[in-house]
């Protein structure tokens, strides 16, 4: 049986309207949605033109879609045409006929708004309806319902995609907004503490402000003293964790047995004398574990370690339960890890595991411009402490310590500054109160000062060490991480010294 063609148009346009229904709930931007719109109107209602347009909050063209124009019309003439300035001033379908549009025959119009509750987004049009075989050269009144139903579910879907838009520009203002927050407290919070104007340091406090926040494990690279420890602090301290515990643990100034209690804990009764004690993990569950000087552990240690990392659960020395532990990582070294795993001295996948971010601190003769501040920050810190607070560096003191090369880093930097407060008998701070090494030329070091001092590599290194001991004041790990070896190695060397008496009695330990 024919289906009366009264039927099967309607039956199509609710075909049309459920497919657009479905076409439009996709969030799109509000362009694609126009056009989409304006293309089924014509292709259902069979039209020679169509247009849709949108209006933004201040009724200002936003967006504008015409098909079937005159070569060269321009399209935003369609909002001066009568029907559309008529729907817009009235707000409902309006159904009619005219002479022309804009230099087409015209014929019949239908015309939509675009309402979203009370506010009006913009309207859809047709134009001209094509004869098809029987089909009259008219709409009816179904085709304007069509349209009107069409404009509806436009509206909603333009509607939906402008509030799309504006809370995704809201929750992008508010992110930054936190952000540049975070990062300027960061920064005043820093300056406080961590000296560094220099753009070296101005990276790495920038990398730490983004760090912070995530959860990753960050490996803390730098020589002796550049303030790798601070940097864990700044980390945790910035960190979702910084209410909980931040624990350090010195790899290098424990043996091994030491160390892996003190890492995993121990339960009671693993042997008699020994009290059940938590590990470090353990204490700060939910916070962060420092792990400070991490290329000393023993490779044994370091399997243990990176199980730990792994599995996110320790087992306690003599315990026969796992605990979960829900810690974040951070390590730092001044050893040369990559040298180390080539040897054989560190393992890979635990490197990998440790090194998920790492930050670079410089040495402190490649960021001199950070000197001066520092001077001024420990200075004030020591001068303080001591109960004079306006003590002062004379300029050619200062020039001195500019050109220093600072084996030693801010510490040693520290150190002098803290030194010099100490001895100083006035306010001011001379040259000659400073007590920098031999190495005071920039270039050239110890060597060019040897003059006609001309000593086997034994007798230097002796010295060197001898010299070493008395800066750290016989601190064996402090000596061990400047020497760069282990601290059996530092004793071997100190008992060689004592026993060599021209250079042992410039050495004043005990
Ligand atoms: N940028 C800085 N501003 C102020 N003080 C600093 C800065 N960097 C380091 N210091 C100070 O220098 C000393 C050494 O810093 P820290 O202990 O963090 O260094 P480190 O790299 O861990 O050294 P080591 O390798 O010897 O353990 C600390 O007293 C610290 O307060
Ligand atoms: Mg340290």
């Amino acid at each position: 049986m024919l289906v009366p063609f009264e039927l099967r148009r309607k039956l199509l346009q609710l075909e049309a309207l459920y497919d657009i229904g479905r076409a439009l709930s996709s969030l799109r931007p509000e362009g694609d949605l126009l056009e989409e719109l304006m293309q089924r109107a014509v292709a259902v209602l069979d039209a020679t033109i169509g247009f849709a347009v949108s209006l933004d909050a201040e009724s200002q063209l936003q967006h504008l879609y015409a098909l079937g124009l005159r070569e060269g019309e321009s399209a935003e003439r369609v909002m001066a045409t009568e029907p559309v300035r008529r729907v817009l001033a009235m707000r409902t379908p309006l159904s009619t006929t005219v002479s022309e549009f804009l230099g087409e025959p015209g014929g019949a119009v239908l015309v939509a708004p675009l309402l979203a509750g009370d506010v009006l987004l913009g309207a859809v049009g047709v134009v001209g309806k094509e004869e098809r075989g029987a089909a009259p050269g008219s709409f009816v009144e179904d085709d304007l319902r069509f349209l009107a139903s069409l404009a509806t579910i436009g509206a909603a879907a333009i509607d939906n995609s402008r509030n799309f838009a504006r809370l995704n520009r809201m929750r992008e203002s508010l992110e930054s907004e936190n952000r540049s927050l975070r990062e300027r407290m960061l920064r005043e919070f820093s300056d406080r503490l961590m000296i560094g104007d220099s753009p070296q340091m101005q990276r790495v406090i920038d990398l730490v402000a983004r760090v912070a926040d995530s959860h990753a494990n960050v490996l803390i690279r730098g020589e002796s003293g550049t303030g790798k420890e601070m940097i864990a602090r700044l980390v945790h301290g910035n960190s979702p964790r910084r209410e909980k515990p931040f624990i350090a643990l010195n790899c290098a100034a424990l043996p091994e047995t030491l160390l892996e209690s003190e890492l995993f804990g121990i339960e009671r009764g693993v042997a008699t004398g020994v009290e059940a004690r938590p590990g470090k993990f353990e204490l700060a569950q939910g916070g962060t574990v420092f792990l400070d000087e991490i290329g000393d552990i023993p490779l044994t240690l370091q399997a243990k370690l990176l199980r730990v990392l792994q599995e996110r659960e320790i087992e306690k020395l003599g315990g026969r339960k796992k605990i979960k532990v829900d810690v974040r990582i951070l390590a730092a070294t001044h050893r040369p890890l990559e040298t180390m795993i080539e040897r054989g001295e560190f393992r890979q996948d635990l490197y990998y595991r440790l090194k998920v971010v790492e930050i670079k601190l410089p040495p402190l003769r490649e960021r001199r411009q950070d000197i001066p501040k520092l001077v001024r920050y420990f200075l004030d810190k020591y001068g303080r402490r001591e109960g004079r607070p306006d003590i002062r560096l004379a300029p050619e003191a200062l020039d001195k310590i500019l050109t220093y090369p600072f084996p030693g880093n801010v510490r040693e930097l520290e150190n002098l500054i803290e030194g010099a407060v100490a001895l100083a008998v006035d306010p001011v701070i001379g040259s000659a109160d400073l007590h920098l090494g031999s190495l005071t030329e920039a270039s050239g070091g110890t060597v060019d000062r040897l003059g006609t001092d001309l000593p086997t590599l034994r007798e230097l290194e002796l010295r060197y060490v001898a010299k070493v001991l008395t800066e750290t004041k016989g601190n064996m790990s402090h000596a061990s991480r400047i020497l760069g070896v282990d601290r059996k190695t530092v004793y071997r060397l100190r008992d060689a010294l004592s026993q060599n008496s021209t250079i042992g009695e410039f050495v004043d330990i005990n």
